[in-house]
């Protein structure tokens, strides 16, 4: 496949990385092709299942299908108990190093054990099969155990992003019924303390079902502590209850692993739910090839584990590899813009998975950061999140790798669970384009009608067969799971992308095509800007669009009108600006607040945000017709 000739700028591999890759190209996209379900059968026996599943696939009931029915299994123990009856037993399975420089590290012997401390704490608590656990934390090994340990139980673990806040909090713990809520006191984020704790409190008010609070003390600033509901971790893991060994609960394949919430086209974010067994083979058999993971690397993806991209790819992928995976907890540019590189010399990274927005912000501080450090244990390069722009794809490529470190630019969603189009490092790589949907998927891009494309043109982005790892439903509400994405173009899963495919087949995604923002890499919606933004006194009702930014890919503009009594004044715009934060939390903050009289809405009353778009970009709003007077 490497000595194709293809169009455009290509980077072919090096024989080395072809050598040393896992992934044989030509034998995997053919084996995919001719035997798609034989294939994901032979990645699933590398792990363990305490049951053998009859059938991989059950196609009966579609868009609801089943992968390994009947099988038995827990991830958690293949994460965990698996390596440790090995050598691997005394292997680093996490490394971690917090923003303040401290440092920690647990073997797979010490993970496990851990974790099953911290899974009969739970018990003790009463969390059973199939209770729901909300986790709100930093980057730090708690959240992983804390997730490890709620899979070894069978609970649905909810893990919300950090970096949101009181509103969005709520909103997710009340939609998951969370029994527990897991916490730490505060986090590190630019050598500043997040209140955590605080915010959870607030958010608590709000909501009803939980019943424990469990604080993870990371900053050890002081905290309330509501007698009866909140209690320490530390505190609780140095109890005899907190024993070394706790059993597995034995799970089915198709039992829920965990809910993570994420924003869709309308309305509140959704619950995505995964499963045991489908979502484990899924992860595990796309990272190993398409990272390219050997019993020596050391492998760092520096997302956050609040989202997708750390669930599959910081906990559950590299732990089902027997990887040694390293997490840090705070901002790349802190105290100076060369802390990744200098961590990255320090315990001699291999592979670095991060995001485009991420590259951009640290290629604004220029060569000399990275040029002071010694890069070269670097082998593999990733990216995800939003499109990468060849100028960031080059610099990583030259600067960082050295023009020696294939990037992986993977694409996929938190409703794939896995990557979906990505290059493998036997793929010849194209700056900007994900390179081809993972063997054996059938991916596509089509018009309005559904059907295919011709070459270069742009079109919806769209999957048509299934996929392991793929979401099975939104928690309590599969009529929605089924409205959202198998109803535009019946039996064919649409992403809520666009994108086009070169002469090669090679794919480029453009972005959105819905209601969704990205920002920074981080998915969010429309819909929870507005919200919160009317949940202020002043606001009657509000727009919010995303517009290109340089380095956060897109950047939130809003557009409000206030109830009347409510003057404009440019300390009202901040208040709203602040108040954003303080409800969605500081990812969402807008970049503007616009006052005005009146916002496009179609006659059904519809805000027209494509209208409002162009014209902050001084674009032809197009067909308007259906604009209201
Ligand atoms: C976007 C993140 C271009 C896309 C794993 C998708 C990408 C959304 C890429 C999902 C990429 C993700 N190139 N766009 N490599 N990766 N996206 O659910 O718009 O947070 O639909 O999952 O991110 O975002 P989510």
């Amino acid at each position: 496949m490497s000595d194709q000739q293809l169009s455009g700028d290509v980077y072919y591999p090096s024989k080395e990385v072809i050598k040393h890759a896992n992934a044989k190209c030509d034998d995997l996209y053919q084996f995919a092709s001719e035997n798609y379900e034989g294939f994901w059968e032979k990645e699933a026996k590398n792990l363990h299942w305490f049951k053998k599943w009859n059938k991989v696939l059950d196609d009966s009931n579609k868009p609801f299908y089943k992968w390994f029915v009947g099988g038995k299994t827990n991830i958690a123990y293949n994460c965990l108990d698996v390596h440790v009856e090995t050598p691997r037993r005394n292997k680093l399975a996490l490394i971690w190093e917090g923003e303040n420089g401290e440092f920690r590290s647990f073997s797979y012997f010490s993970l496990r054990r851990e974790t099953c401390k911290f899974a009969n704490v739970l018990k003790s608590l009463g969390v059973v099969k199939g209770d729901r656990v909300t986790l709100y934390m930093g980057r730090i090994p708690e959240l992983m155990i804390g997730m490890l340990a709620c899979a070894r139980i069978g609970a649905i673990h909810s893990v919300v992003y950090g970096g949101f806040s009181v509103e969005s909090l709520h909103e997710r713990l009340e939609d998951s019924q969370s029994k527990v809520l897991i916490v730490a006191d505060g986090s590190y984020q630019r050598g500043k303390v997040v209140q955590l704790k605080k915010i959870a409190d607030e958010a608590l008010q709000r909501a009803a079902t939980v019943e424990s609070v469990l604080v993870v003390k990371r900053t050890g600033e002081p905290v309330n502590m509501e007698a009866g509901r909140d209690m320490w971790y530390h505190e609780l893991m140095s109890l005899p209850i907190a024993n070394n060994s706790c059993n597995i609960e034995v799970m089915d394949a198709e039992d829920p692993l965990f809910m993570l919430y994420t924003s869709g086209t309308t309305g509140k974010p959704k619950a995505i739910l995964h499963t045991h067994g489908g979502y484990m083979v899924g992860v595990y058999t796309t990272l190993k090839y398409v990272f390219d993971i050997h019993e020596e690397d050391r492998y760092w993806c520096a997302a956050d584990p609040g989202w997708i991209t750390g669930h599959s790819y910081i906990v559950y992928g590299p732990l089902l590899n027997g990887a040694t995976s390293f997490m840090y907890e705070g901002a790349p540019t802190h105290p100076y813009p060369n802390r990744w590189w200098q961590m990255i010399e320090k315990y001699g990274i291999n592979i670095l998975y991060t995001a485009p927005t991420a590259i951009r912000g640290l290629m604004r501080y220029g060569e000399a950061w990275p040029n002071r450090h010694d890069l070269s244990s670097l082998r593999i390069l990733g990216s995800v999140g939003e499109p990468i722009n060849p100028e960031a794809w080059k610099w990583y490529h030259r600067v960082i790798g050295k023009e020696k470190c294939p990037i992986m630019d993977t694409w996929w969603q938190t409703e794939t669970g896995m990557f979906m189009i990505t290059p493998m490092p036997c793929l010849p790589l194209k700056p900007g384009s994900g390179t081809k949907p993972f063997p054996g998927l059938k991916m596509d891009i089509v018009d309005e009608n559904g059907e295919s494309v011709k070459p270069n043109e742009e079109g919806y982005l769209v999957i048509k067969n299934p996929w392991p790892a793929m979401v099975r439903t939104i928690y309590n509400d599969p009529d929605r799971y089924v409205n959202q994405y198998w109803s535009r173009f019946p039996g064919v899963y649409m992403t809520g992308d666009s994108a086009r495919r070169d002469v090669d087949g090679y794919y480029w995604v453009i972005g959105r095509v819905d209601d969704v923002i990205k920002v920074s890499g981080y998915r969010l919606g429309t819909a929870e800007i507005e919200s919160a933004l009317v949940s202020h006194p002043a606001v009657a009702e509000a727009a919010a669009i995303g517009l290109p930014h340089d380095i956060k890919g897109n950047a939130i503009y809003t557009y409000v009108i206030l109830k009347s009594g409510f003057t404009k004044s440019d300390s009202l715009v901040e208040e709203l600006i602040m108040h954003v934060g303080h409800e969605v939390g500081p990812i969402a903050k807008p970049e503007s607040v616009e006052i005005v009289d009146s916002l496009p809405k179609t006659r059904s009353g519809k805000i027209m945000r494509r209208v409002l778009k162009a014209k902050a970009l001084g674009l032809d709003p197009g067909n308007i017709s259906t604009l209201e007077e």
